[in-house]
């Protein structure tokens, strides 16, 4: 059975004790709800750490005006059971109180990455991710600490803050967890109707044919971007937010797909937002596609 607990205080004891036993402590940082994507992030920590801490907040810092945070799909009591079938030692179920006892005057702030795509959209989201995430690095002290592909761009911020702040813990992206049919797992597509759970797959399915046309030759980021344009556009309840093709690392713009790519889009499918992206390695004629992982369909679906 996992360790529940609720408090800084008792999660840092936990940590310092399992290093001073000589264990390696090894954090998932989540929002709970958990799904395939989530647990491959754990089974990933489990394999390479000795102490596991998953985190499950849903962070309010991270949630503009108007956005899900008041519905966010919350089940402590799943989730328990998941960690616990996943052999995590402790979960970290904290209280909004708990995490800022009093307003955060201090805020970390990734420049240039955070501009562009979820930041564009999301004022403000990527402070509240970096500044709860350094509040867990700093609370669990962890020698690695895992994050999916899936957010790419908040990858991206994450591995920049830890560079620029010398914080002693490796940042690890895992692989894209996907539906059999493509949809990237997520927590909010609990809130899609039978419909559009049907529509949204055409995110996935439009990335693929952009990838499909780098493999083909194509390296203009514009000619790419209208290729996803087109495709989202056959299903008229889905509404592009944002299709971007940028550098993968910087999340600067570019204008030759070369190096290490990020095409990522952004959509919305009645209330719920929905993002997916591919990742493209580009060497001259060499080219390798990083299209994510994929569930087995159900026996019988
Ligand atoms: P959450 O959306 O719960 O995601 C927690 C972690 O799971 C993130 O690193 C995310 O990239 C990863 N993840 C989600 N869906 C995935 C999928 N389909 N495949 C692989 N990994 C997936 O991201 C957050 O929470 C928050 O911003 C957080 C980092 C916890 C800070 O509050």
């Amino acid at each position: 059975m996992s360790a529940l607990i609720e408090t800084i205080v008792a999660l840092r004891d936990a940590c310092d004790q399992a290093r001073a036993s000589g264990r390696t402590v090894g954090l998932v940082p989540t929002m709970g709800y958990l799904h395939d994507g989530h647990r491959s992030l754990i089974q990933a920590a489990r394999a390479e750490t000795a102490f596991v801490v998953v985190t499950i907040f849903v962070n309010p810092l991270q949630f503009g005006p108007g956005e899900d945070l008041g519905r966010y799909p919350r089940d402590l009591a799943g989730d328990l059971e998941a960690c616990t079938h996943e052999g995590v030692d402790v979960v970290f179920a904290p209280s909004v109180a708990e995490m800022y006892p009093q307003p955060s005057a201090t805020t970390v702030h990734v420049s240039g990455l955070t501009d562009g795509l979820c930041g564009a959209h999301r004022p403000g989201h990527f402070d509240g991710v970096t500044t709860v995430v350094s509040k867990l690095f700093s609370i669990v002290g962890p020698s690695r600490a895992y994050f999916g592909r899936k957010d790419a761009q908040q990858l991206a911020v994450v591995k920049r803050m830890t560079a620029d702040l010398d914080l002693p813990v490796e940042v690890i992206g895992c692989p894209l967890m996907r539906e059999a049919d493509g949809l990237a797992l997520s927590s909010r597509n609990a809130y899609l109707s039978d419909e559009h759970r049907r529509a949204a797959p055409v995110l996935f399915r439009s990335l693929r044919a952009a990838s499909d046309a780098v493999v083909a030759g194509e390296r203009d980021p514009q000619t790419l971007a209208g290729t996803i344009r087109a495709l989202v556009a056959s299903e008229p309840d889905i509404e592009l937010e944002y299709v971007e093709v940028r550098d993968a690392a910087t999340i600067a713009p570019i204008t030759d797909i070369d190096g290490d790519v990020l095409v990522a889009v952004a959509a919305r499918l009645g209330g719920t937002r929905l993002i997916d992206n591919v990742g493209l390695s580009v060497a001259g004629s060499s080219i390798s596609v990083d299209l994510g992982t994929f569930r087995p369909s159900l026996k019988g679906s």
